[in-house]
């Protein structure tokens, strides 16, 4: 069929052509994440054992054992789960805890897994019971057993699966069950980054993003980071976009201070609402020791918010205490804070 020389063929090669468009080459936004173990910056026990452990496979012809992270919200347990896929050369299968919400959801994800293929299931503590037990012996044995039938007919068929690398992430190990946590063969947790490895970071992603920053502002963003490479990216991009319309689009010392106090964030790190936190334990509960429940029902807040987000980190620098009967304010919240200690309650 033909009009005017104007054929459904040629219609097809106008609108999809098959060569690539310079733009379409191009990255859709600059991401931040190390690439390769040899690019990531601290953890350095963590990325020895994992160099240690690929090595060793590599050289043995087998597959990594399976490896679980766990630590605070954004230190890097995604991050390291694409390189050990980009190390180990498999493809990366994401999913997490809540989106495997039936058996069938995970086996039809397993079983399209090949050989040295990385399987990240983002949240494990959050897996159902019983995907979790399907699990099990696809992890350790890389099969899953199918039960057709019910009552007197069942019968159960078992299914060979891949030689695959199960990732897991998890920011609360202690909700994991111990089955599970003993099927992994390197288990990691990931703390917060010294002011040094997150200066680095800092310097590494302002290169990424064709920024200048001098010394003194680099170590600033570190320490006001809460010992967190997220934060230190999401604070850089904030403090750039107020360099380029107050300043001269350079980043210097002044230049961090003003523009994280417009965001909330002290000397410390601290947010509003980590500030919110340590304001209810010190005037309403005066110092503690108060209930994480008390705590989240006065600032209408959610628990696992609290315990995730917000405690670690003051937990680590000291600020709070963890006892027996609550959580309790220290002498350098009261101080951070600006209460004289025995003045809280008045
Ligand atoms: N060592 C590092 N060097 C540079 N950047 C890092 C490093 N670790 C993490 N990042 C940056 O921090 C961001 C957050 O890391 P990631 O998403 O891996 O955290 P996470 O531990 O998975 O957090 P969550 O528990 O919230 O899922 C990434 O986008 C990455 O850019
Ligand atoms: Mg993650």
């Amino acid at each position: 069929m033909s009009t005017d020389g104007f054929t459904f063929s040629n219609l097809g090669r106008k609108i999809v052509d098959s060569e690539n468009l310079p733009m379409d080459s191009e990255p859709e936004i600059v991401s931040l994440r190390p690439k390769k173990l040899c690019q990531y910056i601290g953890q350095k026990k963590t990325i020895e054992t994992l160099k240690i452990g690929i090595e060793a496979a590599r050289q043995r012809n087998e597959i990594l054992d399976h490896v679980l992270f766990h630590g605070p919200p954004g230190l890097g347990k995604t991050t390291l789960a694409h390189i050990i896929s980009n190390e180990i050369g498999g493809k990366l299968m994401v999913t997490s805890g809540p989106a495997l919400e039936k058996g069938g959801d995970l086996i039809g994800m397993l079983t399209q897994l090949e050989n040295g293929d990385v399987f990240f299931i983002d949240e494990i503590h959050r897996l159902s019971r019983s995907v979790e037990e399907l699990l099990y012996p696809a992890m350790e044995d890389f099969c899953i057993d199918f039960v057709f039938d019910k009552g007197m007919h069942a019968r159960s068929h078992r299914f060979r699966l891949k030689q695959f690398v199960l990732v897991g992430a998890t920011t609360r190990v202690g909700l994991l069950s111990s089955p599970l946590r003993h099927r992994f063969g390197i288990f990691r947790n990931l703390d917060f980054y010294s002011t040094e490895d997150l200066e680095t970071i800092v310097r590494r992603s302002a290169e990424l993003l064709n920024q200048t920053i001098d010394g003194d502002g680099a170590v600033e963003l570190a320490m006001r980071s809460r010992g967190t490479p997220r934060i230190a990216n999401r604070l850089l991009k904030r403090v750039r976009d107020y360099a380029q319309v107050k300043s001269h689009g350079h980043i210097d010392r002044a230049a961090v201070v003003e523009a994280l106090e417009l965001e909330g964030v002290d000397a410390l790190g601290l947010t509003p609402l980590d500030r919110q936190y340590l304001d209810t334990i010190i005037t309403y509960y005066n110092g503690g020791p108060v209930g994480i429940e008390a705590v989240a029902a006065t600032l209408q807040e959610e628990t696992d918010t609290l315990v995730d987000v917000v405690e670690p980190f003051l937990l680590k620098i000291g600020l709070v205490v963890r006892t027996s009967s609550g959580r309790r304010a220290s002498e350098a919240a009261f101080a951070h804070m600006g209460w004289d200690r025995g003045c809280a309650s008045t």
